[in-house]
């Protein structure tokens, strides 16, 4: 789909990257040519998922919670010697639990805080501080998550993103005399496996949610990744400070009323 060494020689850095989305976009950034370092916090599962991808490219790990500014100091550092410069940074990693706003405990409204805006600033920041702002360039692609109208049952996460959404914006003015452009991808519920930490009732509520989409399916993977290449490359040179919702149409409500499925069962019984 995109053209072969695309990010030949660019480096880039995916957090969360040992699962799901975050897998897929370091899988398709090493066929596209680039050196990727992935991090999370289970230094197991992240070197087996560095191994594997391994077979795609260049592909180092380190461990790191983006929740301490310690450890992605050490981070930066790691990077730096192992391959010299950093042009691309994907803040990916993050999580949430579902629940009811009033039963959100201080303690769990820190958490998913800390881990979805905090942790995706401090990334943020370091990277530009050891890299960007000396290289005169970079590119950072925020994955957030489909928050537009609100987020009813993750009130922390819709918080949380809708504040990395307007970070975005910001970031991507002032940074933009330093040669970074800075966007944000917004998924809809994508089949991947962060799903697969959700309680088996709501599992099933998935089942509706698919049939629900416009588009009868969730996204996959890939859809994100190909939105990620898309930023991330000189395709999208001029583009700074956007957000792009991939979704099929989720964010704008559906039909919520059943007006559409109503009216085309009421056609097609009139045509018989
Ligand atoms: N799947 C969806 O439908 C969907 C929709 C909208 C947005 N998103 C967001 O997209 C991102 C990827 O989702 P996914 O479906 O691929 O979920 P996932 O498989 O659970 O991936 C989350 C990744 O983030 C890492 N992570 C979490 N907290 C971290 C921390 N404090 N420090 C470092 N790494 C951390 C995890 O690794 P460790 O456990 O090893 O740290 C894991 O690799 C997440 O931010 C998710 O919330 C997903």
């Amino acid at each position: 789909m995109y053209q072969p060494n695309l990010f030949k020689d660019q480096v880039v850095l995916v957090t969360g990257g040992r699962s799901g989305i975050g897998y897929g976009i370091a899988k398709q950034f090493l066929e596209l040519g680039a050196k990727v370092m992935i991090c999370s916090r289970k230094e197991d599962l992240l070197k087996t998922a560095a191994e594997e991808l391994s077979a795609f490219g260049e592909c180092a790990s380190y461990p790191c919670d983006i929740r301490k500014p310690e450890t992605i100091q050490l981070l930066a550092e790691q990077i730096n010697s192992v391959f010299g410069r950093l042009d691309i940074l994907v803040n990916n990693a993050g999580g949430q639990f579902p629940s009811p706003a009033e039963m959100i405990s201080e303690k769990g409204w820190s958490a998913v805080i800390n881990n979805n805006l905090n942790g995706t600033f401090y990334v943020t920041l370091e990277m530009f501080k050891s890299f960007f702002s000396q290289q005169k360039s970079g590119v950072i692609v925020n994955i957030t998550a489909n928050v537009y109208r609100g987020f009813p049952g993750m009130a922390h996460t819709g918080a949380a993103r809708a504040g990395v959404e307007n970070l975005t914006k910001t970031l991507a003015q002032e940074w933009a005399s330093f040669g970074v452009r800075v966007n944000a991808i917004a998924p809809g519920t994508i089949e991947s496996s962060g799903l697969d930490t959700y309680a088996p009732e709501i599992q099933q509520q998935f089942e509706e949610g698919r049939k629900a989409n416009l588009m009868g399916r969730f996204g996959s993977v890939e859809d994100i990744s190909n939105a990620v290449m898309f930023y991330a490359g000189p395709m999208s040179s001029y583009i700074s400070g956007t957000c792009l919702y991939v979704d099929g149409c989720e964010h704008l409500g559906n039909d919520r009323m059943g007006l559409l499925k109503t009216m085309r069962v009421a056609i097609a019984k009139n045509k018989k």
